[in-house]
């Protein structure tokens, strides 16, 4: 990954966690695009740049396996998507964020091999309907990492392999996790009053996950949750979100769709502190 940064640009007003939701959408879709690549290095190249009227932008450039032209305004409806495990909605959802900033996202074929997505905001005057959100401690951005960093990200699933994954996948993205095969031996740890959000399986033998959550209730420590289930039981979906959970997640889910889930529920955690 290459990072070119114009370091001279202009601030911006906007919702630090949405704007970070759209560049992480951005960078899976460039690394899923190069995923089969080969005979090329896999190189994503990440540039900031004034843009026209004093807008900021930014642009990830993928050496993937580009586009159909004829797909080019397809790529950005709900639910269009060319992958197994997609749901297609990591560019309708990041092309609302930024129009929602008076901004444009476009998608562009690159001369050589790949794609080029780029989005472009105005500067922080000409931007009045944005919202600032207060900076928190778990949302810095510095020049190198536009992640959303140092907020302990806690798993609770029985399941080794979807605690494994949940791991891996999410410390790619600079979370700090914890992972615990139990909602009693995550009471037990340390965790708990660090956790910024909680990653929940619904069921689990000995406490279930709505037993955790109804339990953290009780003790004012309200964390907030995503349930991830591999049971498709809308009535139990409904009661969780009813009891305050940000999201219930129906396993698979794509890689996407768990990070946005999580980016709602730090900005949840972050709207609380
Ligand atoms: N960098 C890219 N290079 C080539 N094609 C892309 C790129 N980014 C997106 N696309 C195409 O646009 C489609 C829609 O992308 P979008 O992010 O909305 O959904 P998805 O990645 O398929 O699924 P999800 O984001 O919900 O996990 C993709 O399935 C892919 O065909
Ligand atoms: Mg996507």
């Amino acid at each position: 990954m290459r990072l070119e940064f114009d370091d001279t640009l202009p601030p911006v007003t906007g919702d630090r966690v949405q704007l970070q939701q759209v560049i992480l959408n951005l960078l899976l879709n460039a690394s899923h695009a190069m995923s089969g690549v080969n005979d090329r290095p896999r190189q994503i190249v990440i540039r900031t740049q004034r843009d026209q009227g004093d807008r900021v932008r930014l642009s990830v450039r993928d050496a993937g396996t580009g586009f159909n032209p004829e797909d080019i305004d397809r790529l950005f409806e709900a639910f269009y998507t060319t992958k197994t495990a997609g749901m297609g909605i990591g560019l309708s959802v990041s092309r609302a964020i930024i129009e929602s900033h008076q901004g444009r996202l476009w998608a562009s074929q690159n001369d050589g091999p790949g794609a080029t997505f780029s989005f472009s905001i105005p500067r922080c005057s000409e931007n009045p309907g944005a919202v600032r959100i207060p900076a928190v401690a778990h949302a810095e951005t510095s020049s190198g990492t536009l992640m959303v960093k140092h907020s302990l990200v806690s798993v609770i699933d029985d399941d080794e392999s979807v605690r494994e994954s949940l791991h891996n996948l999410l410390k790619q993205f600079g979370y700090a996790v914890e992972v615990f095969s139990s909602a009693e031996e995550f009471l037990a740890s340390d965790s708990v009053g660090r956790t910024r959000c909680l990653i929940l399986d619904m069921a689990m033998p000995g406490m279930s996950g709505p037993d955790l959550q109804r339990e953290l209730t009780g003790r004012r420590q309200e964390i907030p949750i995503v349930f991830i289930t591999a049971n498709r039981n809308e009535t139990a979906r409904a009661r969780v979100l009813a009891q305050g959970a940000v999201e219930c997640l129906f396993k698979p889910f794509s890689e996407t769709v768990i990070l946005n889930a999580l980016n709602s529920a730090l900005r949840v955690s972050a709207e609380r502190l």
